[in-house]
């Protein structure tokens, strides 16, 4: 059988995940496990470049995100999980990476600069863009690299990161006359992006996310805040589905296509009031993510499953980081 191809990918552990993250991101995953040799870590790194100074959860948080990756479907039998920090190969490999990377590189960086201004913004004066941070890009290629992926399934605000990848593999390869790394390539989801409940991006800071991990109850209290036709202010009122900013957007997501057809014979009909239609929804949401939360209840009282689960990911995960940083030592020219 020809050798699977890599996929490398991650996520920081910043708190509990949301259904952006699930139907942006880990579905995609699940997927991708079947066909590739995977590799997600947890960059609990990249967590402290920008909360360097609050790291009470973070321990707690890489939990989280590992219970959320399992109960969501990522099988420890098939896609191999690990936590960056214990790898410190990817610390080394950061470093040659840094050497031939232009400044210009990283200042030019979009997702960064967006970082930047976030920061700035919560933290007004006092933010401080840290060295740490001005390096967030190469420590990202640093990740990929370190087990040299072919494929970066990531969600699309990373994509400009990817490229970035790509553009370093690129050039360590050139300065150093070799065609040793590969040249990563995105790949996104299919799926449409799902938004916030307010109808901008779902992010936990927006105070518009629903957690996979939300109980039902939770769920349906926020699903009954979307957003929908704003034209619409009694249930007879006609309706337009394609003005619907949230509701109908998460009914293409959850609902059959017969459903979908109702719901938009009846909304046009003005039969159809928004509130049953919310509540509706709500219970389709709370049954498609019913197993998925019985596992995570599974986990959190099993932490020692998800402790043997990190350490053997991280085995296996760091033979490979070290094989390829005992190359690319011979391939710089290190003693
Ligand atoms: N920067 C990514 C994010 O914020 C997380 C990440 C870290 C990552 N290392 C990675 C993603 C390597 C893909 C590959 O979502
Ligand atoms: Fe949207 Fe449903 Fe209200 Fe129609 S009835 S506007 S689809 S929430």
């Amino acid at each position: 059988m020809e050798e699977q191809k890599r996929i490398m990918s991650g996520m920081r552990p910043t708190g509990k995940l949301h259904l952006g993250h699930y139907f942006g991101v880990i579905s995609n995953w699940v997927n991708l496990q079947n066909d590739y040799d995977c590799y997600f870590s947890v960059a609990d790194w990249h967590a402290l470049t920008t909360n360097y100074d609050k790291t009470e959860q973070l321990k707690n948080n890489v939990y989280n995100v590992i219970i959320d990756w399992l109960a969501c479907g990522i099988n420890p039998e098939k896609a191999t999980i690990f936590v960056q920090s214990k790898i410190p190969e990817i610390a080394e490999l950061n470093i040659y990476l840094g050497m031939v990377t232009p400044q210009n590189w990283v200042e030019r960086d979009p997702t960064l600069k967006d970082m930047a201004k976030i920061l700035r913004n919560k933290d007004g004066q006092n933010s401080q863009i840290g060295f740490g941070l001005m390096g967030y890009p190469v420590l990202m290629s640093a990740d990929i690299l370190a087990v040299n992926a072919h494929y970066v399934p990531v969600g699309i605000d990373q994509v400009a990161h990817v490229e970035l990848t790509r553009d370093m593999a690129r050039r360590f390869n050139n300065v150093y006359k070799t065609d040793y790394f590969n040249e990563p390539t995105p790949k996104l989801n299919n799926c449409p992006l799902l938004c916030g409940v307010d109808g901008s991006k779902m992010g936990k800071s927006f105070n518009n996310d629903i957690k996979i991990s939300d109980d039902e109850e939770t769920t349906q209290k926020k699903i009954m805040q979307c957003i929908t036709d704003r034209s619409r202010a009694r249930k007879d009122d006609l309706g337009h589905p394609d003005k619907c900013e949230v509701a109908f957007k998460y009914w293409q997501i959850f609902g059959s296509q017969e459903e979908l057809q109702n719901i938009e014979n009846e909304c046009k009909a003005g039969q159809r009031g928004c509130a049953d239609c919310k509540r509706q929804l709500a219970k389709k949401v709370n049954e498609y993510f019913k197993d998925i939360r019985e596992r995570r209840k599974y986990y959190e009282n099993h932490l020692e499953e998800v402790d043997e689960i990190v350490q053997k990911g991280v085995e296996k995960s760091r033979k490979i980081s070290k094989k390829i940083l005992e190359d690319v030592r011979n391939i710089v020219g290190m003693y």
